[in-house]
Formats: structure tokens, sequence, C-alpha cells
């Protein structure tokens, strides 16, 4: 029997797409995907307008149905392990990208793609963030120069209110994943807006 691939899925604290992520982590596992949880401190544990912290580690383990790793301790064999296939951080904040972009390890999910990334396999990004068009576009810039990172197509979300923040096609993960686990950039890159 061919085996699922696993996919470890880290969410960062943008806490707006968290609903639009978990739908696309359900889609995954309907799919076939063995998807592992994984939260930044962060996401772990503040409770905002969008739900409490408690509420989605329940909604993820549920969907998942593995334990979420939530410590830099449980992160540190994914490498060691050759625990994933591919790496995903969705939502990925401005904050997660520039610790990245600087190898600055002090959290989870940083943790997580840093020790995957440990066996040269693939890590996918999907950016949300307010500033993607100024503080943090050297860190995309720098990111998207790197090996062995993909990004899931993004667009400007709201051009006239927020002319600086890009979020990514949160429905378009799957396919990213099938790319970049070919070692391929799925395209195009830059795609208009997602959805709200
Ligand atoms: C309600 C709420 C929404 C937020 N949305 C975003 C966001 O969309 N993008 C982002 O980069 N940061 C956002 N932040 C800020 C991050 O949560 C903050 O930078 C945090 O330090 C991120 O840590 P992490 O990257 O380790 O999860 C939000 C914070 C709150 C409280």
């Amino acid at each position: 029997m061919k085996q699922p691939i696993r996919v470890g899925f880290a969410l960062t604290g943008s806490f707006c797409t968290f609903a639009r992520v978990l739908r696309v982590v359900d889609d995954l596992v309907q799919g076939g995907y063995d998807v592992t949880p994984i939260l930044s401190e962060n996401a772990g544990s503040l409770d905002t307008r969008f739900g409490t912290a408690a509420s989605w580690r329940e909604k993820l383990r549920g969907v998942c149905g593995h334990e979420i790793i939530d410590s830099i301790v449980a992160a540190e064999p994914i490498g060691p392990k050759a625990m994933f296939d591919v790496l995903v951080v969705a939502p990925c904040t401005g904050n997660t990208l520039a610790k990245l972009a600087h190898s600055i390890i002090d959290t989870t999910v940083t943790m997580a793609v840093k020790s995957h990334l440990r066996g040269a396999r693939p890590v996918l990004l999907a950016v949300s963030t307010n500033d993607a068009l100024s503080g943090s576009a050297a860190n995309i810039g720098t990111l998207l120069n790197r090996k062995h990172y993909y990004f899931v197509p993004m667009g400007q979300d709201n051009p006239k209110g927020k002319p600086c923040s890009v979020v990514a096609h949160m429905e378009r993960i799957p396919d990213a994943i099938e790319a970049a686990l070919q070692g391929r950039q799925l395209e195009p890159l830059l795609a208009g807006a997602p959805e709200a």
C-alpha cells in the first residue's frame, strides 16, 4: 500500500486566517495526507477575537488525529527522525518570516523549520502579514532566494485599505505542496486578491 504523504502543518499568529487554514487542513486529511499540527507559542496560547487558543487546539487535534507539536523540545526530533515529507507554515506571520530569514530559532515553528531543513526537505510558506510590501519585503526576498523554501501563491488582500498587506491563497496549499515535493514553485507566485 502507498504510504501517505506526511505533512507537518505549522500555524503562526495570523489569527484572522485560522478558519480558512483549518478548512485546508481538513481537505488535506480527507485527501489522504497524514497531517501533524504544529503551533507557535503565540498561535497556541493567545485568545483573540478570532477564537480561543483552546478551541483552535481542539479543532486541530480533532481534524488531524495527532497531538500538537507545541514546544521547541517536541519540534527538535522532526529532522533527526525525518518525520515529514514537507513542512508547511500557514499562516506565516511577518515575525516568523523575519526569524527564518535571519536563522533566529526561538519558537516551536522556527525550530520545526530548522530541524526539517537538516534533511534538505521542502518548506512551504503561506505569507499573511500587513507589512509584506514594507518591513517584511526584504525577508520574503531573502527566503525566495534560499534553497528548499517555496511559497503559496499570494496577493494583496486590500490594496486600498492596507497597501502593504499580502495574504497567501490558502486554498492553493494542496497544489503548492505537490509542487514543492517535486522541487517546483507553484506559479504564478503573485496571483490576484485572496479570499477575505
Ligand atoms: C488578533 C491578532 C491578529 C494578528 N494578525 C497577524 C497577521 O495577520 N500577520 C502577522 O504577521 N501578525 C499578526 N499578528 C501579530 C502576531 O501574532 C505577532 O507578531 C506574534 O508575535 C507572532 O508570533 P509567531 O510568529 O511566533 O506566531 C496578529 C496578532 C493578533 C493579536
